[in-house]
C-alpha cells in the first residue's frame, strides 16, 4: 500500500512528495513541526499540540497556514488515507519558499506545510516498556530557546545518535550546572525515594512536552506528588524510578543510566502504572474523538476514504 503525504495543498504520493529546494526549512531550519501520537485511529492530545504549535509560530512569527479546523481535517485525513490505526502524524511548517536571505521574505510569503504519517506497532512499544530502556548522558550544546518545537535539531540528532551507538535508547541532555534538561526527543522524569514525581520546570530550557502535561495532571488527579525542579544525574542514581515521556515513547521506563542501574534495574512498578492509567486516559479521549469529524470514523473501521 502506497504511503500519502501532504504537501503545499495537494495529497501526493510519499515517493513522489517535494519541496522546492528554497523552502526556508530546507535551507534556515526556519520552520517548526508537531508530532501526534495516534491511538484507534484519532490523534492523541489533539488540543495539546495545536496550542503548542500555535506557540511555536508565534514565537518565530511564521504566519498559520490555515485555522485549526482545516489543519484538524487535513491532519485526520493523513490519518485515513494511510490507513493508520496506531501510529504517528508528523506535521511541518516552514516560513515558506523564498530567494535566500537570512531576513524574512516579504509577508504575503505563503508557508510551507507538509504532513507525513507512519504506524508504529503498539506490542513492540509495550514491550519495551516492560524492559526499560538505558540512557547515556552528554552536554546539552543547543540553542537557548528549547521550549519552541524548531526543527532545527541537529543536536539532537547527533545525541541519539551517540545513544544509538552506546547500545541506549535514549540520550539525557546535561547543562552547564550539572542538571538533566530533557532527553533528545523526550522529557526526563524521577521518583524519588519518598515516592515524589520530579520533571524539569517548563522554561525556555526545555520543550514543554504535551505529554509531560498530560502525565502531570493525571498525576495531580491521582493525589501522587509532583514537582517541577531540575535535577541531576546523581539524583537518577539514588532515585527509585525513572521515565521519559513523549508522543511516540508515551511513558518509557528508564533502567541505566551511563552503565549504571538505577534502582534494581528494572522498570518501576510507579512507572508501568502510570503509563497504564496514560495509555487508558488516551483511548478514552480518542473514543470521545472519534465521534468528531467523520473522518475518524473512517480511519477507525479501516475502510477506504471517499477521496
Ligand atoms: N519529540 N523534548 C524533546 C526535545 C522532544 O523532541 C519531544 C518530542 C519531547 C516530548 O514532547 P511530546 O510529549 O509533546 O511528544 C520532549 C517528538 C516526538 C519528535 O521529535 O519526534
Amino acid at each position: 500500500m502506497s504511503r500519502i503525504a501532504y504537501v503545499n495543498g495537494h495529497f501526493v504520493s510519499h515517493r513522489h512528495a517535494c519541496i522546492h529546494i528554497e523552502d526556508r526549512g530546507n535551507q534556515f531550519a526556519d520552520a517548526v513541526y508537531e508530532v501526534w501520537g495516534v491511538r484507534n485511529g484519532a490523534l492523541m492530545d489533539f488540543e495539546g499540540h495545536m496550542l503548542r504549535l500555535a506557540r511555536s509560530l508565534t514565537e518565530l512569527q511564521i504566519h498559520r497556514p490555515m485555522g485549526d479546523a482545516a489543519l484538524g481535517t487535513i491532519l485526520s485525513r493523513v490519518v485515513s488515507l494511510n490507513y493508520i490505526r496506531n501510529g504517528l502524524i508528523y506535521l511541518q511548517i516552514s516560513r515558506g519558499q523564498a530567494r535566500r536571505d537570512h531576513v524574512f521574505p516579504p509577508p504575503d510569503t505563503r508557508p510551507g506545510i507538509m504532513i507525513t504519517a507512519k504506524p508504529i506497532n503498539f506490542e513492540k512499544a509495550e514491550s519495551r516498556a516492560r524492559k526499560g530502556i538505558s540512557v547515556i548522558t552528554q552536554p546539552d550544546t543547543r540553542w537557548a530557546r528549547r521550549d519552541i518545537k524548531s526543527v532545527s535539531l541537529l543536536p539532537n540528532v547527533l545525541a541519539r545518535q551517540a545513544a544509538a551507538e552506546a547500545g541506549a535508547g535514549e540520550c539525557w541532555m546535561i547543562d552547564r550546572e550539572g542538571f538533566i534538561t530533557e532527553a533528545s526527543a523526550s522529557n526526563a522524569w524521577i521518583v524519588n525515594s519518598d515516592g515524589t514525581l520530579i520533571t524539569r520546570p517548563a522554561t525556555h530550557d526545555i520543550l514543554n512536552g504535551i505529554t509531560r502535561r498530560t502525565l502531570f495532571d493525571l498525576a495531580r488527579k491521582a493525589g501522587l506528588k509532583t514537582q517541577e525542579r531540575a535535577f541531576t544525574r546523581d539524583e537518577v542514581l539514588a532515585a527509585r524510578e525513572a521515565f521519559v515521556t513523549s508522543a511516540s515513547a508515551l511513558l518509557t521506563p528508564v533502567v541505566e543510566i551511563d552503565g549504571k542501574a538505577v534502582a534494581n534495574g528494572h522498570p518501576g512498578t510507579f512507572s508501568l502504572q502510570l503509563r497504564e492509567s496514560y495509555v487508558a486516559t488516551a483511548n478514552d479521549r480518542a473514543r470521545k474523538q472519534v465521534n468528531r469529524p467523520s473522518v475518524w470514523l473512517v480511519a477507525r473501521r479501516g475502510e477506504r476514504p471517499v477521496t
